[in-house]
C-alpha cells in the first residue's frame, strides 16, 4: 500500500511545501507551516479512480432571471461597499481583526433584512446561541424573526439549510470555526477552511442564496487566514478600525459585482454601529485650527469626497540619523516629499526628526495627499499656522511639480460644504466648478507652495514690527 504523504502548508497564506520549515517562503511569516493530510479537501488528490463526467446542459446569457438579484439591507453604508445589496447566489467574505466588530455589523444586517421579510439565518460557529441573544438584545434586533444556530459542522450546516424554505441570507461566522467530516486535518487549518467555504459557495450557487461568511485576519498562523479564500469568494469586504477610535471603516477589497474602492463608515457605540452619514465631520472633529503643522486633505474614498487633517511635527533632532515616524500615511511617499522638498525648495529637513500623523487613526492611500503633507511639513517648521479655513489636495513628482489628480470638482464641492472657503490645488486641474464661491490658488510647483508659506511668515512679521 502506498504511504500516505503528507504536506506542509503555510496557514497564512497557503502556500505547500514538502517539508516542514520554520519560515514560510511565499509569505515570510514565521511559525506558520502546518502538517495536513493532502487528500480530501479542495486541492487534495483523487481518493478513487475518477468517475465517467455527466454533460451539463448548456444555457444562454439572456435567459430568465428568478428573483432581484440584490437584496438591500436598508443600512446605506453597508449597502453602499456591496454595490447596492448582498448579491443572490454568491458569497461574500468579510475579514477584520477579532473584536472589530464583525458579528456586530451583520447581527444587524440580519435584523434588517429579517424585517424586510427576507428568510436570513445567521450560523454562530463561535458564540452559544445565549450570547447571539445577549447582542441581538443590545442591538434592539432580538425582536425580528433571524434564524440562529450554532454549529460548526459544514454538513450539518448545509442539511440544516436545505431544510424548509430557501434562505434569502445565510452568515456563517466564521470560516475559522468550520470543518467538515471528509478532510481529516484540525479545523481551523487550510485545508479545513477552504472545504468549508468551497461547500458554503457551492451551496449560494446551486440555491441562489447570498452567503456572507466572517473570517478572522490574525497575525499567529495558528488559524487560517481569509487570504485563502479571497480567490474564491466572489467580493471580500474588510473590516478596518484603530482600537483607540469608535469609528469603523467597510472597506470594498474585491467585488465582481461592483466597485471596488468604496469605504463604509460606522461608528461603534453601545447599541452597535452605527452608520456615519459624513465622515469628513468625524475626522475633523478635534481640530485645533491654530497649531502649525496640521493640514486639511480633501481626499477621495472610491466615489466619495473625505476631508481628513494631516498633521506634521519637525523637530530638532539628537539623534545621529534623524527620525521619521509615519501614521496613517506610506512613510516611502514621506521621504519622496522631504527629499523633494530639499531639492527643490531648499528647505533643509537633515537635522530635523519628522513626525507625520492622518487624524482620527484614518488611513490616506491616495497619492493626492502629497500637497497637504507638504503644506504640513513646511508650516510645523516654520511654526506658522496654515490658515484654518483652508484644504490641499495634489500629487508632487519627483521634479518638484504639482500635478493635477481626479475629481477636483468633487473635492471643493465637499470642503465647501463644510466651511472650507480656500483650496490650494494643482494648477492644471481640469473640471473645476464655474461657479463657487471658494477661493482658489493654484500651484504649479511645490516651490510655489514653499514661498507662498514662508511669505505668509513675512507678512506676519510686517505686522509684528507695526505692532
Ligand atoms: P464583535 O462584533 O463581536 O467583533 P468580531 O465579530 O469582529 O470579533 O464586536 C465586539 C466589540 O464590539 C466588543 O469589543 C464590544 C463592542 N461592542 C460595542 O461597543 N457595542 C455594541 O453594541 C456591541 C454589540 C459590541
Ligand atoms: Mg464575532
Amino acid at each position: 500500500m502506498a504511504k500516505a504523504r503528507t504536506q506542509f502548508v503555510c496557514q497564512n497564506c497557503g502556500t505547500v511545501h514538502s517539508r516542514w520549515a520554520g519560515k514560510c517562503d511565499g509569505c515570510g511569516e514565521w511559525n506558520t507551516i502546518i502538517e495536513e493530510d493532502p487528500m480530501g479537501g479542495i486541492g487534495g488528490g483523487p481518493t478513487r479512480a475518477p468517475k465517467k463526467g455527466r454533460p451539463v446542459a448548456l444555457t444562454t446569457l439572456s435567459g430568465e432571471i428568478e428573483d432581484a438579484p440584490r437584496i438591500e439591507t436598508g443600512i446605506s453604508e453597508l449597502d453602499r461597499v456591496t454595490g447596492g445589496g448582498f448579491v443572490r447566489g454568491s458569497a461574500l467574505l468579510v475579514g477584520g481583526d477579532p473584536g472589530i466588530g464583525k458579528s456586530t455589523v451583520l447581527m444587524q444586517a440580519a435584523a434588517a433584512l429579517a424585517r424586510r421579510k427576507h428568510r436570513v439565518i445567521y450560523v454562530s460557529g463561535e458564540e452559544a446561541v445565549a450570547q447571539v441573544r445577549l447582542r441581538a438584545q443590545r442591538l434592539g434586533a432580538a425582536d425580528s424573526d433571524v434564524l440562529l444556530a450554532a454549529e460548526t459542522n459544514v454538513e450539518d450546516i448545509l442539511a440544516t439549510l436545505s431544510e424548509g424554505k430557501r434562505p434569502d441570507l445565510v452568515i456563517i461566522d466564521s470560516i475559522q470555526t468550520l470543518w467538515s467530516d471528509t478532510v481529516d486535518s484540525a479545523p481551523g487549518t487550510v485545508t479545513q477552511v477552504r472545504t468549508g467555504v468551497q461547500a458554503m459557495i457551492r451551496f449560494a450557487k446551486q440555491t441562489g442564496t447570498a452567503v456572507v461568511l466572517v473570517g478572522h485576519v490574525t497575525k499567529e498562523g495558528q488559524i487560517a487566514g481569509p487570504r485563502v479564500v479571497e480567490h474564491m469568494v466572489d467580493a471580500v469586504l474588510y473590516f478596518e478600525g484603530d482600537r483607540g477610535h469608535h469609528y469603523r471603516i467597510l472597506r470594498t477589497v474585491k467585488n465582481r459585482f461592483g466597485a471596488t474602492d468604496e469605504i463604509g463608515v460606522f461608528e461603534m457605540s453601545d447599541k452597535g454601529l452605527r452608520e456615519v452619514a459624513n465622515p469628513s465631520e468625524l475626522f475633523l472633529g478635534e481640530r485645533n485650527e491654530k497649531s502649525p503643522g496640521a493640514a486639511v486633505f480633501a481626499g477621495m474614498e472610491g466615489t466619495r469626497p473625505l476631508l481628513v487633517e494631516v498633521q506634521a511635527l519637525v523637530a530638532p533632532t539628537s539623534l545621529g540619523t534623524p527620525r521619521r515616524a509615519v501614521v496613517g500615511w506610506d512613510s516611502a511617499r514621506l521621504s519622496m516629499i522631504l527629499a523633494v522638498l530639499e531639492a527643490h525648495c531648499g528647505v533643509r529637513l537633515g537635522q530635523h526628526d519628522v513626525y507625520l500623523n492622518v487624524a482620527g487613526g484614518y488611513r490616506i492611500s491616495e497619492p493626492a495627499a502629497d500637497l497637504a503633507v507638504a503644506s504640513a511639513l513646511v508650516s510645523s517648521l516654520a511654526g506658522l499656522a496654515l490658515p484654518a479655513d483652508c484644504v490641499y489636495f495634489g500629487e508632487v513628482s519627483l521634479s518638484g511639480a504639482v500635478r493635477p489628480v481626479a475629481h477636483t470638482a468633487q473635492r471643493l464641492k465637499e470642503a465647501e460644504k463644510l466651511g472650507f472657503s480656500q483650496a490650494v490645488l494643482p494648477s492644471a486641474s481640469t473640471d473645476l466648478p464655474r461657479s463657487g464661491s471658494g477661493r482658489l490658488s493654484e500651484m504649479e510647483s511645490l516651490p510655489d507652495l514653499v514661498a507662498r508659506i514662508a511669505g505668509s511668515r513675512r507678512a506676519l512679521q510686517q505686522v509684528d514690527e507695526a505692532d
